[in-house]
């Protein structure tokens, strides 16, 4: 069974790039046969700047492998090098629903981001989605919640392919990271995000001083903030970044002392920046190394591309011979 993922290049991993998804990618590419998708399609599909793009996708790329996704063992490659995509994108196309793509939800959120640019990428979206697992015959998807409507949809298309021109493809599942949704934090409402500014994210380069410096600023549980009452954990998004990062014995202390009110916001502030900079100084390590050979960087993501290519014309020409578009 192959795993397949994609991941958007817009710009630096934050943690919640790295707990709710990429160490999730790490350790399942020891389970399964891996491919992991620099998704650039899809990211143009909003306005951006293409000065930067070919930055963003190298800086991508390095921090993946710094993270451990490990080329050796998995397929890392850039999704518009592999033209296969796009072609089965056409070919989805024929099959899909306008009214099924009108109901996702992430298309209505981003029409109304971006009310300048409702464009017909953004609508086909999920459609470039679906290629891209179907294209690997994918079975396990790890997203994010968010991307599980596309994922259902996926196998709606997958069904109506193998019902129209016969049994070609297996329905993907979508598998979601435990813990997978890290907030912000400076509103713990909403999802960490590059998007809503750096003092809402820890981003994976940032060093243990900018990382004390966004954390003493983070909202804690709001009823100890207005210091009504003691602190309840379970209500504060900072305890939740300690669960990934501090061991039981730190958060039984951290959990009690923050009820009796023994310790104040700003001693667990500084034992969770201590422990987020230890978890991320090997990353930034490897990440420096790395970023010394660009052009090892690229001859990675050129075999990765080779692979992929490979696996994609022939899942295409079968799909074209069912279509009778070749013999
Ligand atoms: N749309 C996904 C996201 O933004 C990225 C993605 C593109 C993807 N193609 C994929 C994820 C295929 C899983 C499978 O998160």
């Amino acid at each position: 069974m192959t795993l397949f993922s994609g991941i958007q290049p817009t710009g630096l991993l934050h943690i919640g790039n790295y707990f709710g998804a990429i160490k999730n990618w790490v350790k399942l590419q020891e389970k399964y046969p891996s491919i992991f998708c620099i998704v650039d399609y899809h990211a143009i599909t909003v306005p951006y700047d293409p000065k930067t793009m070919q930055d963003k996708i190298l800086n991508l790329t390095i921090d993946l492998i710094a993270c451990g996704i490990d080329p050796k063992k998995s397929i890392l490659f850039v999704q518009s090098q592999v033209p296969e995509a796009t072609e089965l994108t056409w070919i989805l196309n024929t099959i899909t629903p306008i009214g099924e793509l009108r109901r996702m939800t992430q298309f209505k959120d981003k029409s109304q981001e971006h009310p300048e640019s409702v464009n017909m990428g953004l609508f086909d979206y999920p459609v470039l989605m679906a290629a891209d697992i179907l294209l690997y015959k994918a079975q396990i998807v790890p997203v994010g919640e968010d991307q599980v409507q596309h994922l259902e949809l996926t196998r709606e298309i997958t069904r109506k392919f193998n019902k129209t021109f016969g049994q070609t493809f297996l329905e993907p599942k979508s598998i979601l990271t435990q813990g997978s949704r890290i907030m912000s934090l400076t509103d713990p409402a909403k999802k960490m995000s590059k998007s809503s500014g750096p003092e809402t994210y820890i981003s994976l380069s940032d060093s243990p001083e900018t990382i004390f410096k966004k954390l003493s600023t983070a909202m804690t549980d709001p009823a100890r903030q207005r210091k009504t009452d003691p602190g309840t954990p379970d209500k504060c998004n900072l305890y939740h970044l300690h669960k990934l990062v501090s061991s039981s014995k730190e958060l039984d202390y951290i959990a009690k002392g923050c009820q009796k009110a023994q310790i104040g916001c700003l001693e667990c502030k500084k034992l969770l920046a201590d422990n987020l900079a230890r978890e991320l100084a090997p990353i930034q390590k490897k990440r420096k190394e790395l970023a010394e050979n660009p052009e090892k960087i690229k001859k990675i993501l050129a075999d990765g591309t080779e692979q992929a290519r490979k696996i994609a014309q022939k899942t295409l020409i079968e799909v074209k011979k069912k279509m009778g578009l070749t013999d």
